[in-house]
């Protein structure tokens, strides 16, 4: 057997410490993620907390803000703690802690229980997220794949066009990051897609194979292991929001809708994103399947110019596009009331178990 060769150097490497801080920022992050998803955690306290150089989380008291990386804020939301700052010197770009707080703690706001969709494309600087025949790997680099893999764990569902997994059979799992798998769901009206695809097949996370009602015969409740949802079709397809208001019945509020073009391209046209993500490669494909398209614009002031934030992924950058669909601001009506205590915290943190994953 050929064992690859391990050099001297990759051997007594230590782990740098922006890649221990990104680790840390990460587990943080994640804990957020939680946190906002318990019903029980009540936003109108402060809430501080720490990560051990293994990435392990904790509370500690709020009064004592230079000891901890994260904070919730009651009117400001999650904001680096002060220790997170340690390293002030570095420039942002050099700070990867720092700018995966900045991406991703948007994301880990609490919900007064209505449905978040944030949608991603990957595309060539032409506009296009596979060649014509569909061949997608890879459009955008390592770091955008490690992004995409992010996005999952902090959502409840991930979802595709059925397009997409006739060309790529994909798994949509975590497996490049810690954090939990995301319910899969795949919008294939006709029934088109075998049974036999990865996605209905592999048990690494629940899938829902959401298609036209008509599609389903009486008593049929299976797509190989994926549970069957059936929609009614409206004119351009499948409706949207009883397809959104099926999954919040199940406690999925936070749905990523990771491609392709025309999904993402429906859930747009039809005002449903809150977040809209392309990462641009410095790539030409020439032609091929396109990214967004919407029906023509006649002036360009009509055009959709919504507020950016801009991140760099190794030679991509990500576009972070700000639509606001179905984000109400939380009501002092929709905070719950009870006292903050520390099992709650305790409980959305990261267990040594899953820590041990990563290492
Ligand atoms: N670079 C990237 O970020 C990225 C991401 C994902 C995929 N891709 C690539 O992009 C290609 C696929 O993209 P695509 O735009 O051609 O197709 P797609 O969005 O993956 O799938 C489109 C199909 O999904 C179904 N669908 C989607 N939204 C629907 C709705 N609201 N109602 C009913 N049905 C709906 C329809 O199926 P029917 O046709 O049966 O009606 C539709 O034709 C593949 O080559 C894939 O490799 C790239």
């Amino acid at each position: 057997m050929i064992r690859p060769k391990i050099t001297q150097r990759e051997r007594s490497d230590p782990p740098r410490r922006h890649d221990t801080d990104a680790a840390r920022a990460w587990s943080l992050i994640l804990s957020a993620a939680r946190l906002a998803r318990n019903a029980s955690w009540s936003l109108d306290h402060p809430l501080a907390l720490r990560a051990d150089p293994d990435g392990r989380v904790s509370p500690v008291d709020p009064a004592h803000r230079s000891q901890a990386d994260l904070l919730w804020l009651p009117h400001a939301g999650w904001r680096p703690g002060n220790r997170a700052g340690d390293h002030a010197e570095d420039c942002h770009r050099e700070d990867p802690a720092r700018a995966l707080f900045d991406l991703y703690l948007p994301l880990c706001r609490p919900h007064p229980g209505s449905v978040e969709v944030i949608a991603h494309l990957g595309q060539s600087i032409d506009g296009y997220i596979a060649t014509a025949n569909g061949d997608a790997r890879f459009v955008t680099g390592e770091a955008n794949i490690r992004h995409l893999h992010r996005m999952r764990a902090l959502s409840d569902a991930v979802l595709v066009g059925a397009e997409t997994v006739a060309a790529d059979d994909p798994r949509l799992t975590t497996r490049l990051v810690l954090g939990p798998n995301a319910v899969r769901v795949v919008l294939d009206p006709r029934r088109r897609l075998s049974p036999e695809r990865h996605l209905f097949n592999d048990g690494a996370s629940a899938t829902l194979l959401c298609c036209d009602r008509a599609r389903i015969k009486p008593g049929e409740q299976h797509h190989g292991q994926a549970e069957l949802i059936g929609l009614p079709a409206v004119s351009d397809g499948l409706d949207l929001g009883a397809l959104l208001g099926t999954l919040a019945e199940r406690g999925l509020l936070r749905i990523f809708v990771e491609g392709g073009g025309t999904t993402v391209s429906r859930f747009l046209q039809a005002g449903r994103l809150s977040r809209l993500q392309i990462a641009v490669a410095p790539l030409v494909i020439g032609s091929g399947r396109p990214g967004v398209r919407l029906p023509p614009t006649e002036r360009l002031a009509d055009a959709l110019r919504p507020a950016t934030r801009i991140f760099r992924m190794g030679e991509d950058v990500l576009y972070d596009f700000e639509l606001g669909a179905g984000v109400p601001e939380p009501s002092a009506d929709a905070i719950p009331q009870n006292t903050i205590n520390e099992d709650t915290v305790t409980q959305a943190v990261l267990s040594r178990a899953e820590l041990s994953r990563i290492r």
